[in-house]
C-alpha cells in the first residue's frame, strides 16, 4: 500500500441519499436537518473556528487529557495497533495518539473516516507530510459505511476513536444501538475504542459553548455553522431557502442533559427545494433542529457501556472535570 490512500465511498451514496434525507427532515413535523450535511469544507472549517473560542471548553478539555495521557492510552493496546477514527475533523487532538503510537511501534497505519471529504484529503496528507512513518488510509464516508470498510483492509489490531463529544449527537439508548450494530461489529477481542464525552455541568457552562451569549464571535460562529446545513440545501438541490430568514438558537434542557441546536424562522416563510419540487413552508418562531448533544455522568457513562455489549476499562478526566475520554473494551465471556 502507498504511504497515503483515499477511498471515496461517498460517489456511490451520492446525491439521492442527500435529497431523501433532506426532504424527510424538512417536511417532518418537527424539522431538522441530519447534523452530517453541516459538514462540507467551509462547516469543517468554521467547527474548526468554533474549537478555537475561549467559551468551547470540550475540544480544549480532550487536548489536554491527549496531551496528558495519549502514551498511556496507547500501553494499553495490543502491539503494531492501527488508529482508526471517526468523525476526525482537523485531527489535531489525534496527533498526540499518533506520536504516542509512533513511539511506541516505530510506525503505524491511521484511517480516518469522515463524511468532509475535501477537508479529509487535505488533512490526510498533511499528516503524512509531518509522519514520514505513519501510512494513511482516507476514507471519505459515512461512519457505517467507513467502518464496514475496515473489515476488509485493516487486518491488524485496532484502536477506534471517537472524539469531540460527537456521540453526544445521539440519544443515550440511541448511543448505546450505534456502538454495539456499527462498531462493535468490526471489533476483534484485541481491538480497543476510546470515546469522548462530555459531561454534566452548569447550563450557563454549556449554553455559552454553544453561543447562547447574543453579540459573541462564537454565536456568530456556530450560527454559520447551522445555517451551512440550509446553505448545502440550497446549494445541492438548487433551493431557495433565505438564509438571513433564520436565526440561531440553543437551550439546555437540564432534566434531559441536552442540549438542542436549531435554527429558528423569523417569519412565515416559504421555499422551494429545487430539483425536487417541494416547497416547504417555515412558521415565525418555527425551529429547524441541527442536532442535539447529550452529556453523561459517570454512572451514565457505565450504563452507555453496559448497554452497547462494552466493558468500561478505564477513564480519563481534564484537571477541571469537565470531559472524559473512556477507553471500552469488548466484554470477555468467563
Ligand atoms: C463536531 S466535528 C468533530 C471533529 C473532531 N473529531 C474533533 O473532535 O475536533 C464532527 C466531524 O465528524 C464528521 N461527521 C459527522 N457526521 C458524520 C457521519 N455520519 N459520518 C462520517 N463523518 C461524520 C464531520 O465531517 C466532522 O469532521
Amino acid at each position: 500500500m502507498e504511504n497515503t490512500q483515499f477511498i471515496n465511498l461517498l460517489d456511490k451514496q451520492g446525491l439521492d441519499t442527500f435529497v431523501q434525507d433532506v426532504t424527510a427532515g424538512l417536511t417532518a413535523a418537527s424539522k431538522y436537518i441530519p447534523v452530517k450535511y453541516v459538514y462540507d469544507d467551509l462547516g469543517s472549517q468554521l467547527f474548526e473556528q468554533v474549537t478555537q473560542q475561549p467559551e468551547y471548553y470540550l475540544t480544549r478539555a480532550e487536548k489536554e487529557i491527549l496531551a496528558r495521557f495519549a502514551p498511556e492510552i496507547v500501553q494499553k493496546l495490543a502491539e503494531n495497533t492501527a488508529l482508526v477514527e471517526l468523525g476526525c475533523g482537523n485531527a489535531v487532538k489525534t496527533r498526540f495518539l499518533i506520536e504516542a503510537l509512533l513511539q511506541k511501534q516505530g510506525k503505524s497505519l491511521f484511517v480516518p473516516i469522515d463524511i468532509a471529504e475535501d477537508f479529509l484529503f487535505t488533512q490526510s496528507q498533511k499528516l503524512r507530510a509531518t509522519y514520514a512513518d505513519l501510512e494513511v488510509l482516507g476514507v471519505a464516508a459515512d461512519y457505517h459505511d467507513g467502518l464496514e470498510i475496515l473489515l476488509k483492509y485493516v487486518e491488524q489490531p485496532k484502536l477506534i476513536i471517537w472524539l469531540g463529544s460527537d456521540i453526544g449527537h445521539l440519544p443515550h439508548a440511541q448511543a448505546a444501538d450505534m456502538l454495539r450494530e456499527q462498531v462493535i461489529s468490526v471489533m476483534n477481542p484485541e481491538d480497543k475504542l476510546l470515546v469522548g464525552v462530555d459531561l454534566k455541568k452548569s447550563a450557563d457552562t454549556i449554553n455559552a459553548a454553544y453561543g447562547s451569549e447574543p453579540k459573541t464571535l462564537i454565536r456568530e460562529l456556530s450560527h454559520a455553522l447551522a445555517a451551512n446545513g440550509l446553505k448545502r440545501v440550497n446549494q445541492r438541490l438548487q433551493g431557495d431557502i433565505v438564509l438571513d430568514n433564520f436565526d440561531y438558537n440553543c437551550d439546555y434542557n437540564d432534566a434531559l442533559g441536552c442540549i438542542e441546536i436549531s435554527l429558528k424562522s423569523l417569519c412565515d416563510q416559504s421555499a422551494t427545494l429545487g430539483s425536487t419540487g417541494v416547497t416547504v413552508n417555515f412558521a415565525q418562531d418555527e425551529l429547524v433542529r441541527i442536532h442535539h448533544s447529550y452529556k453523561y455522568n459517570t454512572q451514565e457513562l457505565q450504563q452507555l457501556a453496559q448497554a452497547a455489549g462494552l466493558q468500561l476499562e478505564q477513564q480519563w478526566f481534564d484537571e477541571q472535570g469537565l470531559y472524559s475520554l473512556n477507553l471500552l473494551g469488548l466484554v470477555v465471556e468467563p
